[in-house]
C-alpha cells in the first residue's frame, strides 16, 4: 500500500479556495478535489462550502452521496492523511 504524508487539520484548512488548492477530509483522509470542483454534479458553489474541512456534517444532509461510486471517485484525488 502507498505511504501517503501526514497532515494536521490545520494545514488542512488553508487548502479553501481553487487558487490554494481545495482540500478536503473524509475520516481521516486527506484529498485534493480542486479539479473536481467544476465537475461536481451538485455544482462549484456547494461543494466549496465545505473546503479546508470535514466532508461529513455537509453528506448528511445530502444522501446522494450514500453511495459506492461516491467514495470510488473520492479515492482518485486522496493526497494525505490526518
Ligand atoms: C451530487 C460528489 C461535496 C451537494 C453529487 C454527486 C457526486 C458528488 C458524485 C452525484 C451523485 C449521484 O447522483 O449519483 C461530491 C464530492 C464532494 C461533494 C466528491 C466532495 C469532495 C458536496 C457538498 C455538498 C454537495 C459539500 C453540499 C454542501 C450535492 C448535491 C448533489 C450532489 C446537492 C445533487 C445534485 C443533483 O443531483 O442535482 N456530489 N460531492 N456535495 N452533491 Fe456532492
Amino acid at each position: 500500500a502507498p505511504q501517503y504524508p501526514r497532515y494536521t487539520r490545520a494545514e488542512v484548512a488553508q487548502h479553501r479556495t481553487p487558487s490554494d488548492r481545495v482540500w478536503v477530509t473524509h475520516g481521516t483522509d486527506v484529498f485534493d478535489v480542486t479539479d473536481f470542483v467544476e465537475m461536481h454534479p451538485g455544482g462549484p458553489d456547494k461543494i466549496l462550502l465545505a473546503a479546508g474541512g470535514a466532508l461529513e456534517p455537509f453528506w448528511a444532509l445530502y444522501a446522494v452521496h450514500s453511495q459506492p461510486h461516491v467514495l470510488e471517485l473520492l479515492r482518485d484525488y486522496k493526497v494525505g492523511e490526518l
